[in-house]
């Protein structure tokens, strides 16, 4: 996307005065591009971060069924009908369902007390969000750090806290990984939703908490502590089963 691309993407924002100025591109990803910007008064006057996902057509957007089940559950039957087609109409549907998709998660898991960015508004393209970082830029993702023992075990059990806390949400997040996680002074902050999954509805949940601890197990152990991710899944799992989160 180039920079006029992106800075369309976010005509909203400024229309509403949520964001005032464009500062810079904090990383642009295979799915994402994520600016950082100048917020409004409404929204404080410091930075904000700005997702601005990549047309359906530039992309595979985790477009794998695993992530969907349930997802249209909770659209109008226009929608409903048109998601499962590949019209226009559809393609659009589908995309605007992974914005609202992320959007929803972080607000409802931001209000639960997880460690995850407050979301601020989304858009037809994209999500604005609180940004990770301070005055010299962006929190560096876990997956570029080396970590005392000390740190490595207090933030995995924050991570473990989150893990259990979102289930407890009925949320499993599905992309868990040392790169979806901003490290930010001491604390380790979770992002990249728009793939999270329902407990209660999709059947792939377990599968990928399996996976998201696998991922989160693995790097932890190259800093040197260790954790049994399948041990870790199954109790989550069977707490949560038993309503005991
Ligand atoms: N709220 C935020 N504050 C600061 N940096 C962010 C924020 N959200 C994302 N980033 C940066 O942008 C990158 C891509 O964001 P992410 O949501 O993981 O999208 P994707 O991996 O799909 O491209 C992240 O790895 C991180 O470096
Ligand atoms: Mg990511």
């Amino acid at each position: 996307m180039t920079q006029d691309e992106i800075i369309e993407s976010l005509d909203s924002f400024f229309a509403d005065g949520l964001v005032v100025e464009f500062e810079s591109v904090v990383k642009s990803g295979k799915e994402a591009t994520v600016v950082c910007c100048r917020a409004g008064h409404s929204l404080g006057g410091g930075m904000v971060a700005a997702k601005v996902y990549r047309p359906l057509e530039n992309r595979n957007f985790h477009n794998d069924a695993m992530y969907l089940g349930g997802r249209t559950r909770v659209m109008t039957r226009r929608d409903r009908l048109a998601f499962n087609k590949r019209t226009r109409h559809g393609m659009d549907v589908r995309f605007r369902s992974w914005i609202d998709s992320e959007y929803q998660t972080l607000a409802m898991l931001h209000e639960a007390g997880s460690d995850v960015p407050r979301p601020l508004a989304r858009s037809a393209r994209a999500l604005l969000m609180e940004f990770i970082g301070g005055q010299d830029g962006p929190a560096p993702m876990l997956s570029a750090m080396r970590l005392e023992r000390d740190d490595s075990e207090r933030i995995l059990r924050a991570l473990m806290r989150n893990v259990a806390l979102w289930l407890r949400h009925h949320v499993v997040h599905g992309d868990l990984s040392p790169y979806n996680i901003l490290l930010r002074g001491q604390t380790a902050t979770v992002i990249d939703f728009p793939q999270a999954v329902d407990a209660r509805m999709n059947p792939n949940a377990r599968g990928l908490l399996d996976r998201d601890l696998e991922n989160l197990c693995g790097y932890f152990a190259r800093q040197g502590v260790s954790a049994d991710p399948r041990h870790l899944a199954r109790e989550l799992w069977s707490r949560y089963r038993d309503g005991g989160l």
